[in-house]
């Protein structure tokens, strides 16, 4: 069953600014889906549609097969919701806090006690789970806000930005469990973010968007070969020759874009018959981040 579709999803702003155009996706139970672009592309716009707070122009999204702008109640139910800046009660304490956001999805405060001290303590939060929020710092905020986000076990979360404002070992510990929650209990992630290396080590499948258009789409070994193939091999070598000299980089190492496995060994070969060592040879594939880059300044889109 698919999660969550997009079928030409499209929102125009009263003022006339078209943030999303014509975006089709579709996700299945468990995907970790990163949604990448630069700022303004329409990733929050497209959350906000999903979420029921906007309605489309044109186009549709469902979320289980319901349409969030007729269903909210029912869609809301089922998934969770991490936003960049998240607003809580400061005068309530973190477990205050929890107890009152489950209690909105339908938990007794016992329920919303036992789930949210486990949380806490996932989120390294449990020492100020007696603090009132205005004494919590913004990356304990955060940390609370996706602990609130998973307090009623949602089947999909929507992340907008979740790890800014963390501290890498925050960030780190958010990514973990966003990894476990996808593997082990199933849930589909929809994560906005502009942390490319976190986004490689978690997502399974992309969108890049580029001012409401979905550029590119597919998992990391089908956007290479969409996007930009070959690798680039590298190679610390003594003695090298003129022709290959252009590609050595200030430290001493050549990088020589390369589209086949049969350029390594020709290579080698060139430095070792012009009386050069080599002492490490590698090659690397392109990177989300290279794809994002080659992609975001090219014109033509590659849906
Ligand atoms: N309420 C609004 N009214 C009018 N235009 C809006 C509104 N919200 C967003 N926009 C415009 O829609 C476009 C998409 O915005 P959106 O917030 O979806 O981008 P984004 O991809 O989330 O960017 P960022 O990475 O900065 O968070 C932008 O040009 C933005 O200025
Ligand atoms: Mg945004």
């Amino acid at each position: 069953m698919n999660v969550i579709t997009l079928t030409e999803l499209s929102k125009i702003y009263p003022g006339g600014k078209k943030a999303v155009d014509s975006v089709n996706i579709t996700l299945s139970s468990g995907e970790v889906f990163g949604f990448l672009g630069p700022n303004g592309a329409g990733k929050t716009t497209t959350i906000k549609l999903l979420g029921g707070m906007l309605t489309p122009t044109q186009g549709s999204c469902t979320v289980f097969s319901l349409d969030p702008a007729k269903n909210p109640e029912k869609v809301h139910a089922l998934c969770g919701v991490v936003t960049e800046h998240a607003q809580m009660y400061d005068a309530l304490t973190g477990i205050q806090n929890l107890i009152f956001y489950g209690s909105i999805y339908g938990l007794t405060p016992s329920e919303s006690k036992k789930r949210g001290l486990e949380l806490l303590k996932q989120l390294e939060l449990y020492d100020a789970k007696d603090q009132k929020l205005s004494a919590y710092s913004t990356g304990m905020r955060q940390r609370l806000s996706f602990a609130r986000a998973l307090i009623h076990q949602p089947k999909i979360l929507f992340l907008d930005e979740p790890t800014s404002g963390l501290d890498p070992e925050s960030a780190q510990n958010v990514h973990d469990m966003i990894r476990l929650l996808s593997k082990e209990n199933g849930i589909t992630v929809f994560l906005c973010t502009h942390q490319l290396r976190y986004a490689q080590e978690i997502c399974t499948r992309y969108g890049l968007m580029e001012k409401g258009n979905l550029l590119a789409e597919g998992t990391l070994t089908q956007l290479r070969s969409k996007v930009c193939s070959g690798a680039t091999m590298k190679i610390k070598a003594t003695e090298i020759p003129h022709e290959l000299s252009c590609y050595q980089t200030p430290e001493g190492i050549l990088e020589i874009p390369i589209q086949s496995e049969e350029e390594i060994p020709k290579t080698a070969r060139r430095i070792i018959e012009s009386g050069g060592n080599i002492y490490h040879i590698s090659t690397v594939l392109p990177s989300l981040e290279d794809i994002y880059f080659h992609l975001t300044t090219r014109k033509e889109s590659l849906k």
